[in-house]
């Protein structure tokens, strides 16, 4: 029987645990639609399912989590769910900051930040600064974020390197290109959640999930509590990642 604190994948072996999970929180919109309210309801509550996944993240012993809040396609959205989004970006920071400081979280932003209003870019950049040396929890939040743009960026900047002289030509790998995506530190991505229901990547850490192993929910991010996670790690303990081995 899982406890409800302590998953089987947990119980089992704790050297089998994902490290690094993602998350591409997907479903507020019908959750608030499914009650007759506005999608900004469902956003809300799904920054409150976001704090609970950090703390269930941190009893599970997950260290890094890396959430789609926004990418470079929702900018296409009506512009009023665009200023509701960011409003509640805004909030959740101002709001959380200091409880995720004191929680030692180190916080952390992928994408195109300079699409965002500079008060939105001030307020990050403080938090930012306030949580780097924290190391208990990593929180990566991607806003504004299009994977195929990240890696167009990261080929941008080697090649510059090139010219400029300060890298050659055949020092380029995996390793180097790695490190100059926007995820460059982050350990390996060993889980990638999607909620709601849909089976797709949605343009989300291309390169990053090259191994990693995939859960697709049907809860609405909204919903998703302690269960939904547990359910996920101990379906992802049972996985065999051969990494192109035959095991
Ligand atoms: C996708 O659901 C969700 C988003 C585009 C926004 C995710 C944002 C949050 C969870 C808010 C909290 C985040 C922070 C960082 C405070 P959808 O709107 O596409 O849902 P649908 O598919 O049901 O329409």
């Amino acid at each position: 029987m899982i406890s409800a604190n302590k998953s089987k994948a947990q119980t089992q072996n704790p050297e089998v645990l994902p490290q690094h999970v993602a998350v591409i929180m997907d479903g507020n919109g019908r959750w608030a639609k499914a009650r007759g309210l506005p999608r900004t309801a469902g956003h809300k509550k799904g920054a409150d399912a976001l704090r609970r996944m950090l703390d269930n993240c941190s009893k599970s012993g997950i260290h890094y989590l890396t959430v789609y809040a926004f990418s470079s396609e929702n900018w296409k959205r009506p512009s009023d769910e665009i200023s509701d989004l960011m409003q509640l970006l805004q909030h959740y920071l101002h709001q959380e900051l200091e409880i995720l400081h004191e929680k030692k979280v180190c916080l952390r932003f992928i994408g195109d930040l300079s699409r965002l209003d500079l008060e939105i870019r001030e307020q990050i950049a403080y938090a930012i600064k306030l949580t780097e040396k924290n190391r208990d929890f990593h929180l990566t939040i991607a806003l504004s974020y299009g994977s195929r743009q990240e890696i167009v960026g990261a080929a941008k900047k080697l090649a510059k390197k090139v010219l400029d002289g300060s890298i050659k030509f055949e020092q380029i790998d995996e390793e180097l290109f790695s490190g100059n995506l926007d995820t460059a530190g982050l350990p390996e991505l060993d889980l990638l959640i999607r909620t709601g229901g849909e089976k797709r990547l949605s343009n989300f850490l291309l390169w990053q999930s090259a191994y990693t192993e995939f859960y697709f929910s049907d809860t609405l991010w909204p919903d998703f509590d302690e269960s939904d996670l547990i359910a996920a790690l101990d379906d992802f303990v049972k996985r065999e990642r051969r990494y192109g081995t035959t095991g």
